[in-house]
């Protein structure tokens, strides 16, 4: 037998061609070898040079078989030919299309493999942050005040002297500014007032009454600043929340029982408050609070037996300084002293935040390092 191309080469009657089973077993040749031909074309290229084989116009299989097979078929044969020709046609057609479909697929999946944006790889995360202990001291303490109908103001950190000393009744040269070492800032020749950096929230004492009459219950919650040597303890930078409450019949009672609330509040209802006796110009009496040890619960007992290295043994921890304000302050914003009266206070931030969680140094507020905020997420 020779091969299918050579067959396709020669007219029906040179292959000897007798009968109409002879056509169609020829066909059934054509038929096979397309099959095996059209499993092989598995990209565009192969499909290409497959395509032509089968229906280029010069030489593909059905313009041989046409030239060769069907137009010079004796008109005894011409039908039977022709039919199998358009059987051939119509698959070799069909098939042809239906590769080049599937192999375009199989390019778009290709693509999609080489593309593909792999969901399960972990992306460039950015680590969610959290407010720094200091910030949620301060929330602790608002929410405090606000519960009891105070409002939170704030005010300027840098001031003039006389929000922050003067109206404050603390005249030039008084023995007090000493120990609040201050920031002046270096301003041109003719300033019309010298600028410090507050050393305290009480300025913002008298800028609510200048602004507001009373009742006036308020915090300033903010930020401070001394010329003090950093250590465990100091910092050129620390947080105050400072307090005011004014109206007609503000007895010292309700000071006390205010402070208490409040201690209790923050530290926990077992805590107890006491207050001794102390010196602030702008208020009068004024006074110191303590709370008990918060570390050997008051006994001056540490939890191994020992003294206390906390409170030194004596059960008590200096809270912060407090007092009713002293009249003097208001002849400067105008109230007038014989009908108000009130209490104000100034918590210092860093210590209580260090008393709450057992902190031992205040700089690691102000140095940044995740070991230490992680802690407070
Ligand atoms: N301003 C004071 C300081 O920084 C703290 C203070 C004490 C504030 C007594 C007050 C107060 O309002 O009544 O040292």
């Amino acid at each position: 037998m020779s091969s299918l191309e050579s067959k396709l080469a020669t007219k029906l009657t040179d292959l000897g061609v007798s009968r109409a089973e002879d056509v169609s077993a020829l066909f059934a040749e054509v038929h096979a070898r397309f099959e095996s031909e059209a499993s092989a074309a598995r990209d565009e290229a192969s499909w290409k040079l497959f395509r032509d084989a089968w229906l280029g116009r010069k030489s593909g299989v059905l313009t041989l078989v046409t030239d060769n097979w069907l137009k010079p078929a004796t008109p005894e044969y011409k039908r039977v030919v022709g039919a199998e020709l358009n059987k051939l046609r119509g698959h070799v057609e069909a098939q042809i299309e239906a590769r080049r479909v599937e192999i375009e697929g199989g390019a778009d999946e290709a693509a999609l493999a080489r593309e593909r944006v792999d969901l399960s790889l972990p992306g460039v995360t950015r680590a969610v942050g959290s407010h720094h202990l200091i910030r949620q001291v301060f929330q602790q303490i608002e929410d405090i005040f606000v519960s009891i109908g105070f409002s939170v103001v704030e005010g300027p950190e840098i001031e003039t002297p006389y929000f922050n000393f003067e109206a404050l009744n603390i005249p030039e040269f008084h023995p007090v500014r000493d120990d609040m070492d201050t920031f002046y800032l270096q301003l041109p020749k003719g300033a019309p007032t010298p600028l410090l950096l507050r050393t305290h929230t009480s300025p913002m004492q008298i800028r609510t009454m200048e602004k507001r009459q009373p009742p006036v219950r308020v915090i300033v919650p903010g930020k401070v600043y001394r010329r003090d040597n950093p250590d465990a303890t100091h910092s050129f930078a620390f947080h105050q929340v400072e307090g005011l409450a004014v109206d007609s019949d503000i007895t010292f009672c309700d000071f006390t029982g205010t402070i208490e609330y409040f201690v209790k509040q923050f530290f926990g209802p077992g805590v107890k408050t006491r207050f001794r006796p102390s010196y602030f110009p702008f208020t009068e009496p004024s006074v110191e609070f303590d709370v008990t040890c918060v570390f050997c619960g008051g006994s001056g007992v540490s939890a191994g037996g020992g003294t206390c290295s906390k409170c030194k043994g004596a059960g008590w921890i200096e809270l912060f300084g407090a007092g009713m304000v002293d009249p003097a302050v208001y002849g400067f914003v105008g109230y007038d002293p014989k009908k108000v009266s009130g209490f104000a206070f100034g918590i210092g931030i860093d210590r209580l935040a260090m008393l709450k969680y057992g902190i031992d140094d205040i700089q690691v507020f102000f140095q940044s390092d995740v070991r230490f905020l992680r802690q407070f997420p």
